[in-house]
């Protein structure tokens, strides 16, 4: 039997076919991908609590064209904030698509999120899918023709390892992530306040009441982002930090322990615990930050099989470069050479809490 089922998800409104790709494994395990925003739109697991979906998603074409959370998709060129959507490469200044309080978000108006990627190659045995996308130089005004291939692989320890490569003909910025909003309870199951957090942050980036950062890179010791122990969301959500508080949950980037550009092993970045369900999801990133978002913007969402969405009925890790670091220059930096390879890897596995 084969690992991957191909299937006609629905049609754009100009007629464009979307397509998904089941990828199962021998856990009873399967990940849904689409070709339109290279999403991920469901994770089936059959474990000892008996079947969940995971991640927050649609059933149609339509929920994703009216999302405005990002559900799932694979975002790009810059994911996060770049303030006032300029930055300089070598002195050329570039303006690209500002879309929330004059800043560009997670690339702009027209992002990744919503284009058709392009099918590069289907793996039976691993099984994986990879999807490719072609943005053109000036596509949200971001300079170079940027190739980006992205191939998602499900294995049979139930990790989905996440592997982003791309290469542009001008220097070019490149920070892309995945922005699954989970629920280890299950997609279906409210609010994730009980679950716990971990980081492997000693340090995180502080930022103004627009989520640009500071600048500063500093320790989490004392302030209410250590969590470097297991931390129930809970506490932190509603925590009387006022950085927090304006952001009426957490969405903010950790600085995650050990980034060194020249290693490519993905190193652990975060843990997500529901003690309920006994189910943790591990992720591990080669990239230099993390993005905990909480879904305290969602608002109330109509979502697969029925389930109505609200506010933090999700987690979101979002692996990426620092928010803003075209802007500063102590922060790892996201500039991509003419005619050099970008490759990064970020795994999400899900193990019983008991590992
Ligand atoms: C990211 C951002 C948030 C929000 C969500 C999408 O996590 O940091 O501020 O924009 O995406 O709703």
């Amino acid at each position: 039997m084969s690992n991957i089922q191909q299937q006609v998800f629905g049609t754009m409104p100009d007629g464009e076919q979307v397509d998904s790709f089941t990828l199962s494994n021998n856990q009873g395990s399967s990940v849904t991908l689409l070709t339109l925003g290279a999403t991920i739109q469901s994770w089936k697991i059959n474990d000892h609590n008996g079947q969940s979906d995971i991640v927050l998603g649609f059933d149609k074409v339509e929920g994703y064209l009216a999302d405005q959370g990002y559900i799932g998709r694979t975002v790009g060129r810059y994911a996060n904030r770049i303030a006032n959507g300029r930055f300089c490469i070598d002195g050329t200044e570039y303006n690209v698509s500002t879309n929330l309080q004059g800043n560009s978000l997670h690339g702009g108006v027209d992002g990744f999120h919503n284009r058709i990627w392009s099918v590069g190659g289907l793996v039976d045995d691993s099984p994986s899918v990879t999807l490719n996308l072609l943005s053109p130089d000036g596509d949200q005004g971001f300079p170079g023709n940027l190739e980006v291939k992205v191939t998602f692989t499900l294995d049979d320890d139930n990790c989905l390892s996440i592997e982003y490569y791309a290469q542009s003909d001008k220097d070019t910025l490149f920070n892309p992530t995945q922005h699954s909003y989970f629920n280890l309870a299950g997609h279906d199951s409210g609010d994730i306040l009980s679950q716990q957090v971990r980081l492997m942050a000693s340090h995180y980036t502080p930022a103004d009441e627009h989520a640009i950062p500071t600048g500063e890179i500093i320790s989490v010791k004392n302030t209410a982002f250590d969590l470097t122990q297991l931390s129930v969301l809970a506490e932190r959500v509603k925590s009387q930090d006022p950085e927090i508080k304006a952001a009426s949950g957490l969405d903010h980037n950790w600085c995650i322990d050990g980034f060194d550009p020249a290693q490519h092993t993905a190193r652990t970045a975060a843990t997500i615990v529901d003690p309920k369900s006994a189910r943790k999801l591990i992720m591990r990133t080669t990239m230099p930050g993390v993005q905990v978002y909480t879904a305290n913007f969602l608002g109330d969402t109509q979502g697969k099989e029925g389930a109505l969405y609200g506010q933090y009925h999700g987690v979101c890790l979002e692996s990426q470069f620092y928010p803003n670091s075209p802007n500063e220059p102590g922060f790892p930096s996201p500039v991509l050479r003419k005619d050099s390879e970008f490759r990064s890897t970020t795994t999400y596995q899900l193990v019983a809490t008991e590992h």
